[in-house]
């Protein structure tokens, strides 16, 4: 049985950008009929990778579609791949009006955007994730972008996707790290719920709070409801300031230490998800430092964080290399650090000038 329902993006002033993510059970066995709704595509190229493509070879089924199966990993995301891309893309005779489908984690989703952001100067894109980071961030939003082996996604676009297909039945084959990636970016929405400034009061952080054992076990009404949440939360912002001139990096709540831990090391010791949990972590303790949230609120954060297990044990950082990997990070104006901080229950505040001292505290000793 099928089931799913549907959030729009309505970008501010652009309505030619508007598009449609639907999130369901089962839903992929509906793709050529969401192809033809929503694309002018006489042939589609379709961007995956060796992991994703041994799992569903069988169940995705696209017609006039060419597939491109590119390595597994974040090391992929350059230019290098890039290039396959648009070698199978003219191999593939990609024309103007016809179409890239991203299938795939974020990874995939990023560079298959960019790909399709420049070649012939922009066709269309249709993102179809398979992790819950790509399904409630990622392929939402029209962020895409390449790695540079100076830093991460330093080169890339804002372009939207014709329509994003959320098929929740995919994240059955995700393994408990790879779900617990993703839940740190679901967690962060309970975070910033308030500064989304959405009509509807979703009481994020208590939904999770009551339905631990339906998310980690995938419970389906759960699971779509999670994600719609998110993904309006994310349509909010993205909806006012889709190029992030100002309120989108609010959802970088925990990412300005996520990133120097990532970098400092070398991507391969904590998935995204995990430095973002830690990161939320010292966000909460530099914020609790600066009197911009009291302990009860410090303390429940920390706890919804560890109810998902999504932390682990954060490593002792050299206090000075952190400081200067979070200022190489692309989201630094004018070398000047920024935080996203909690200053009261579910919304943040972005924040510069905070003392060094305390900014050191909070990365050697992020608990309360
Ligand atoms: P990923 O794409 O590397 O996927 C994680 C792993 O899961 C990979 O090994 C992948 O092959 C595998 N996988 C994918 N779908 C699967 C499935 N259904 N079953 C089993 N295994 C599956 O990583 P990710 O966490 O999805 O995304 C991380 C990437 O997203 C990073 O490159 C990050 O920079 C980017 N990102 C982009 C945005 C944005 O707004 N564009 C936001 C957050 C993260
Ligand atoms: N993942 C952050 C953003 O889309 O802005």
């Amino acid at each position: 049985m099928t089931q799913s329902n549907i959030v729009t993006i309505n970008i501010a002033q652009k309505p030619e950008k508007k598009y449609d993510i639907i999130i369901g059970s089962n839903i992929q066995q509906n793709l050529n009929a969401y192809l033809q709704k929503y694309t002018t595509a006489k042939k589609f190229l379709v961007v995956t990778n060796e992991t994703v493509w041994n799992l569903y070879k069988e169940k995705i089924k696209i017609d006039n579609a060419k597939f491109l199966i590119l390595k597994d990993g974040e090391e992929f995301k350059n230019i290098e791949t890039l290039k396959k891309i648009y070698d199978a893309a003219i191999e593939s005779q990609i024309e103007r009006k016809d179409c890239l489908i991203a299938f795939g984690g974020g990874v995939v989703g990023d560079i298959t955007g960019f790909a399709a952001s420049t070649y012939l100067r922009g066709v269309d894109f249709v993102q179809i994730p398979t992790t819950l980071l790509a399904m409630v961030d990622s392929a939402v939003g029209g962020k895409v972008a390449i790695n540079h082996e100076k830093g991460k996604n330093l080169i890339g676009a804002f372009y939207q996707p014709k329509f994003v297909l959320s098929d929740i039945e995919f994240l059955k084959t995700l393994d408990t790290r790879q779900l617990k990636t993703g839940l740190a970016e679901v967690v962060k929405y309970a975070f910033i719920e308030k500064s989304c400034a959405c009509e509807l009061n979703y009481r994020f952080f208590d939904f999770l709070h009551a339905n631990k054992e339906k998310i980690v076990n995938l419970d389906t009404n759960t699971i779509i409801r999670l994600v719609n949440i998110c993904c309006t939360l994310k349509a909010c912002v993205v909806e006012k300031d889709e190029t992030e001139k100002g309120q989108r990096a609010i959802l970088n709540f925990g990412h300005t230490f996520a990133h120097a831990i990532e970098a400092l090391t070398h991507y391969t010791i904590f998935t995204h998800g995990e430095a973002v949990a830690m990161g939320m972590k010292m966000a909460f303790k530099l914020a609790l430092s600066l009197k911009m949230i009291d302990k009860d609120y410090a303390y429940a954060g920390n706890e919804l964080i560890d109810k998902y297990e999504l932390a682990g044990t954060i490593p002792k950082f050299d206090s000075q290399k952190f400081l200067d990997a979070m200022l190489l990070d692309k989201k630094t104006e004018s070398h000047k650090l920024r935080f996203i901080l909690p200053d009261a229950d579910f919304k943040v505040k972005i924040t510069t000038d905070v003392n060094e001292t305390k900014i050191i505290s909070s990365i050697i000793n992020p608990n309360l």
